[in-house]
């Protein structure tokens, strides 16, 4: 016999599970629309087979920039023949070959050579295809910060940028993508000096918009009522934390799993906490994994010690890196600015008030430590 708000073995909530996935791209795209714009006018010359500006998107994880790239690329499928675009997911391809490997593959249509092939050899196809078929290619490189770890960055971005100068007639276009636009300062001269791009910064989603943007999700993503709104206020909230939407769809996502191992037809408040804790955890290990090694030295050791003075943690920090105060100083204040550990200031201290920190995460989060 069926039982109220109780759903069969064979039933489900979801009405289209796709839409909690990652790399699912909406096709309403709000509050992103001036980002968008600038985007459009940068890459507008390559329509008139001219070369485009360059771009960087910045802001903090999940608010929507490899989707608005995403996004661009779809309008210019659709638009013209003449630009190809190629996205690179840096994190996976991180080294100057694999990430010519992927603009061979989406250029030429076969993937290259796997040894004996120099990267100038492949380079030089790939840009012989692009002049001969008179395209531009229009390159995003997603979280461009994972090109600097291995000290690919510069000669990547060198030869995609000069490439005009050595093979005329070629037209190349960046969308560098990253959290933190100060990694650019990493560039060398002889890049920064033709990279000059659009800055364009992504702020957090404060309330509204995550509300108007979840809701989209909830709506077309789940059957109707399977969320009360008092629920989705619930969610709202969380995710306003961060201000990281794709931590609120992770959400979203446990959340009605949760319900489904209760076989609830609706979700409660308690499916939300306990699916809060891993979602949490998840935007924790992110933000871990996209930290330089300095940082991640920083962090760990405020983990370890659960409560440290500025002096303590600069001595654990140079032992290991041999950096001076000066540079451990910015460090700090760029972490505690940016919520990865929290400063307070105690009476102690000979010359007055010393500085200690805190962790900002709970404590058991540091199993995503490298
Ligand atoms: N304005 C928006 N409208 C609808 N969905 C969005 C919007 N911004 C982000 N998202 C969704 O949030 C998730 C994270 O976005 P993403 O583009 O991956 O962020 P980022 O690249 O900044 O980390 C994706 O699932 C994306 O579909
Ligand atoms: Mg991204």
């Amino acid at each position: 016999m069926r039982k109220e708000g109780m759903l069969m073995w064979d039933e489900t909530i979801f009405r289209n599970p796709e839409l909690f996935e990652l790399d699912y791209l909406p096709d309403r795209f709000p509050h992103r629309d001036t980002q968008l714009d600038s985007i459009r006018y940068a890459i507008k010359p390559a329509l008139r087979n001219t070369k485009p500006l360059n771009c960087l998107l910045y802001g903090p994880p999940g608010t929507g920039k490899t989707s608005a790239s995403m996004k661009i690329f779809q309008e210019l499928e659709d638009f013209s023949d003449k630009i190809v675009t190629v996205k690179i997911n840096c994190q996976i391809d991180s080294t100057r070959f694999a990430v010519m490997a992927r603009l061979y593959q989406k250029i030429l249509g076969v993937t290259p050579p796997g040894s004996g092939i120099s990267f100038n050899r492949i380079f030089e196809k790939v840009i012989t295809k692009l002049v001969e078929t008179d395209r531009t290619l229009i390159a995003v490189l997603d979280d461009i910060n994972y090109l600097f770890y291995e000290g690919n960055a510069n000669e990547v971005m060198y030869s995609l940028l000069r490439a005009h100068e050595q093979y005329p007639g070629s037209r190349i276009g960046v969308i560098a993508i990253v959290n933190d636009p100060t990694v650019i300062y990493g560039f060398d001269p002889r890049v920064a000096s033709v990279f000059l791009p659009e800055e364009i910064e992504f702020k957090p989603y404060d309330l509204y918009e995550i509300d108007d943007i979840l809701s989209d999700r909830i709506d077309m993503g789940f059957y109707p009522n399977v969320v009360s709104e008092d629920v989705k206020q619930e969610i709202v909230r969380f995710v306003a934390e961060t201000g990281d939407l794709r931590s609120g769809i992770d959400l979203l996502k446990r959340s009605g799993m949760n319900a489904e191992k209760r076989a609830s037809t609706k979700i409660s408040s308690e499916d939300v906490k306990n699916a809060y804790e891993a979602s949490r955890s998840n935007h924790f290990a992110r933000l871990v994994k996209n930290m330089n090694e300095n940082e991640q030295i920083i962090l760990k050791a405020v983990h370890e010690r659960s409560e440290i003075s500025s002096g303590e943690l600069y001595e654990i920090f140079n032992s290991l890196t041999n950096i001076g105060y000066t540079r451990f100083y910015e460090i700090v204040n760029k972490m505690v600015a940016a919520g990865y550990i929290n400063a307070e200031f105690t009476g102690k201290g000979q010359k007055g008030r010393t500085r200690i920190f805190k962790p900002a995460f709970k404590t058991d989060d540091i199993k995503f430590f490298k």
